[in-house]
């Protein structure tokens, strides 16, 4: 009775607006009963739904509860629900380079992703290898799991002089660092060559290689020659006697066989 008293006395006309709109609020509180998502209506009363990871076993009467229950392994909900079973969690297939990121539990679903070096793709609803940067080009990185490489040219100063879904370009070689200098430019494909700044440093260098091998050489030929004189010298002066007194042996060794066979 006290509103009703209060509404005869004349109102400002925003009093007015904000009664009604407090009256509006009330019957839209009150027309649909269940205004939480975490709610559900029957026989004219709210029931709770079931938190995530629970199923509906049975829905409530006019005096008994909802009855939730868990899901079972490889099941879920990952929402408040009324369902009277869980989801089965999806296979992340091997065989299709799937493997799973997250396995999954009774709140949250399994997720798939294409192993490393394959991306998901819409078209054929699979995971495709993913693509290389040709020579010139380099993989942009960090390399994203389950997306396509990105190529991008090799700047000025870099390189990539192969076919690569992981390579990025590679920064010419410094021959300044290496205390050469540089025998070739480098381009977005290829190296920079590098080449010793002194030819001459390098051409004592052979002959120290060959040097002893040259010498051992020569001295095996000298070696040899002068036994081939010698074995000359030796052969002329002492050959004929040689030879003679050889003869003379044999000729006593026969004689002397002959004459036990004549015995
Ligand atoms: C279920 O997994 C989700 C995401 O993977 C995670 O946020 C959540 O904490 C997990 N819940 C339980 C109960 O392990
Ligand atoms: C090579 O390195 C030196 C010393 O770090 C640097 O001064 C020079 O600019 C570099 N040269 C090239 C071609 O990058």
């Amino acid at each position: 009775m006290v509103p009703r008293a209060r509404r005869r006395r004349p109102l400002p006309a925003w009093l007015a607006l904000c009664a009604l709109l407090c009256q509006l609020q009330v019957t839209f509180q009150i027309t649909p009963p269940c205004a939480s998502e975490r709610q559900y209506e029957r026989f004219g009363r709210c029931c709770a739904k079931c938190e995530p990871g629970m199923y509906m076993s049975s829905k409530c009467t006019a005096t008994s509860e909802s009855i939730c229950l868990p899901c079972g392994p490889d099941e879920y909900l990952d929402t408040w629900n009324e369902e009277d079973k869980c989801l089965l969690h999806k296979v992340c297939d091997t065989g299709k380079a799937l493997v799973a990121v997250e396995p999954g539990n009774r709140t949250a679903q399994r997720r798939c992703a294409c192993i490393a070096g394959y991306h998901w793709s819409e078209d054929c609803e699979c995971c495709r290898r993913n693509a290389e940067c040709a020579p010139g080009f380099g993989a942009q990185h960090p390399v994203q799991l389950n997306k396509d490489t990105m190529c991008t040219p090799c700047l000025v100063g870099y390189f990539s002089d192969t076919f690569s879904s992981t390579e990025k370009c590679k920064p010419w070689t410094n021959c300044t660092i290496l205390g050469e200098t540089e025998a070739r430019h480098g381009t977005d494909k290829s190296d920079v060559v590098c080449s010793s700044p002194l030819p001459s440093t390098k051409l004592p260098n052979e002959p120290q290689i060959y040097l002893p091998s040259l010498i051992i050489l020569l001295l095996f030929i000298s070696v040899a020659l002068v036994a081939v004189v010698i074995f000359g010298v030796y052969y002329r002066k002492k050959g004929k006697t040689l030879t003679a007194n050889l003869w003379h042996w044999v000729n006593e060794a026969c004689g002397r066989l002959g004459g036990n066979k004549e015995m």
